[in-house]
């Protein structure tokens, strides 16, 4: 039975650009998810966009001179041909800069004001009055009243990491002029969360299925209990508020990005013209929604968005929040101030995808922090992609390319006289091995489905591992001069290994999955033929294969790591 599967992913701010611990902790993720249940026919709509409010992308702006809409516009772009060169197949990756997401979002806040969820309060705001404008709380620096260190902001002290309000702050002085701020009083919208706290709370309850972290930290801040929260902010860069006498205030930047979702899923029905194609994916009950974050915005996607969902009514609460923790680099914390990161777009240039995307996975921060190294990237691509699993596909297809004239070995070749091969108990072995690893993984309740993507990578390389022991066993490149016929069933059996590892390993690899199928003589493309594509049949024709995955030098560990930590443009 088909199912219909929503994949929100989250906004990337559009200040800067992606870094590997973004890509292990959702986009990857997701996107594994995504091609494994769109194989297996199921309908699946995957959205996401750049963030381009809140006060992260405006300090940028202001370091760089520039608008915020220039430096979003920038990173955008960017981030469209990142996901083109990783394969990150969204259905849709758009921008909270757009018409239609400031209407959605103002839709949801005048509903949820109407329905008293949302009310109006009076706030003491710091206030510069050199620069005349309220400052959001990052654009208050000063001393840490707890570490003393000098450089505190008004939301956080980064050498104790302690969360801080402006006022706790000791000397504070203003970002932009340096001079003194005062506090001023200034009217803001509250969102009334604390109503939320008990259906919160029935319905976290009945969240079982949730990984262990993310159900854990959503239970702690339950039991912390919820506070309400200022949806509304004293700045001129972001959705307007739609109310009387805020003209200059504007909304919250995480109460909008979270809107994404929806308004994402509205536009995209809209470009495919069916306005009301949204509405299966956010009202069917059946639909399950799945949103693929790193660690740290778990709360904004078990309680905060859940809350104006219930609020709002009518349309379907997250399923599941298959958050990942972080990713560590060479053993060390990431830090994208201290340059201590590895950049997507600068991997791109250098490398193929797959690789990255196989470590990755392999490697997911699933269960806790993983780290990233150079070193286990060049031994996990030349040890495991190149010699194990392109080996392999190598050995096989470049053997048979050359013995059997360019086609898969025919019934003849493999000495038959019907249209079943002549398979022995060894043959039957593997295939049924190979059958029986790739059923499981593929299954509605296997380790796809599950989002276990760790442990489903590591079952399909096993079916590599077992039919490489099988070519050892069997030789086919011996023995084929005294024995033609065997030689050809067991090429013939590796075949159809190979066949069913392509598609085992297409959610992960997808380029080199297609590759493989094009070697084997498939036209199109693999994701058209379903989860369950027959082998090749004997005699297609094959197409002159070429090495799948390229070994990759030792000296690139050096050379890669001395990067790190270095100023980065
Ligand atoms: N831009 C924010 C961040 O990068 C929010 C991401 S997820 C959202 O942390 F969907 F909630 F926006
Ligand atoms: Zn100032």
């Amino acid at each position: 039975m088909s199912q219909r599967i929503f994949i929100g992913v989250a906004w990337p701010y559009a200040n800067g650009s992606l870094h590997l611990g973004q890509i292990a902790g959702a986009y990857l993720p997701a996107d594994i998810f995504a091609r494994y249940h769109r194989l297996k026919g199921n309908e699946v709509l995957m959205v996401s966009g750049s963030d381009q409010h809140g006060t992260p992308i405006t300090i940028k702006a202001g370091q760089e001179g520039k608008t915020p809409a220039e430096v979003t516009a920038r990173y955008h772009q960017q981030f469209l041909e990142s996901w083109q060169k990783l394969g990150i197949s969204f259905d849709l990756f758009t921008n909270t800069g757009t018409e239609n997401h400031a209407k959605v979002t103002q839709d949801i806040f005048l509903k949820l004001l109407e329905k008293g969820y949302i009310y109006k309060d009076t706030v003491s705001q710091p206030y510069c009055p050199q620069c005349q404008r309220f400052l959001p709380d990052r654009y208050v620096e000063g001393t840490c009243p707890h570490c003393h260190s000098a450089g505190a902001r008004g939301d956080q002290c980064d050498d104790c990491g302690k969360p801080l309000n402006p006022e706790d702050l000791l000397e504070p002085r203003c970002r932009l002029c340096g001079g003194t701020p005062q506090f001023k009083d200034s009217e803001h919208f509250f969102l009334k969360l604390s109503y939320f706290q008990d259906k919160l709370a029935a319905w976290v309850g009945e969240q079982g299925h949730w990984r262990p972290n993310v159900y854990g930290l959503t239970q702690r801040y339950l039991k912390e209990g919820l506070k309400d929260r200022a949806i509304t902010r004293d700045i001129d860069w972001g959705v307007p508020v739609p109310a009387k006498g805020f003209e200059d205030k504007r909304i919250y930047v995480w109460f909008e990005a979270v809107i994404g979702y929806l308004s994402a899923s509205k536009e995209w029905a809209k470009a495919k013209g069916d306005e009301d194609g949204w509405r299966p994916f956010w009202r069917d009950k059946e639909t399950k929604g799945y949103y693929f974050i790193g660690k740290d915005n778990i709360p904004f996607h078990t309680l905060i968005w859940p809350a104006m969902l219930m609020g709002y009514g009518g349309l379907n609460l997250p399923y599941d929040v298959p958050a990942n923790e972080f990713l560590t680099i060479e053993g060390r914390k990431l830090s994208t101030s201290r340059n201590w990161a590895v950049w997507l777009p600068d991997y791109l240039s250098r490398y193929e995808p797959d690789p990255l995307r196989y470590l990755l996975s392999i490697n997911m921060p699933e269960g806790g922090d993983t780290d990233f190294s150079w070193r286990e990237f060049v031994r996990r691509n030349n040890d495991e992609l190149v010699a194990t699993y392109g080996n392999l596909v190598n050995r096989v297809l470049t053997f048979v390319y050359r013995n059997f004239d360019g086609r898969v070995p025919t019934y003849a070749d493999m000495g038959a006289t019907t249209n079943v091969p002549p398979l022995d108990s060894r043959d039957s072995e593997l295939m049924d091995r190979a059958f029986a690893i790739y059923n499981h993984i593929y299954a509605d309740d296997g380790p796809l489905s599950a989002c276990h993507f760790k442990k489903a990578i590591m079952m399909a390389m096993t079916i590599a591992q077992e039919a490489n022991r099988y070519l050892d066993e069997k030789s086919p490149w011996k023995i084929i001069k005294e024995n033609r016929e065997a030689a050809a069933t067991s090429l013939y059996v590796a075949i159809c290994v190979i066949s069913r590892l392509k598609t085992a390993l297409y959610p992960f690899l997808p380029f080199s999955s297609q590759q493989v199928h094009e070697y084997l003589g498939f036209e199109g493309r693999l994701q058209d033929y379903g989860w369950q594509p027959a082998p090749p049949p004997p005699g297609q024709k094959l197409l002159e294969p070429k090495p799948l995955f390229t070994k990759l030098e030792e000296k690139l560990v050096e050379e890669e790591t001395a990067r790190l930590g270095q100023a980065h443009a």
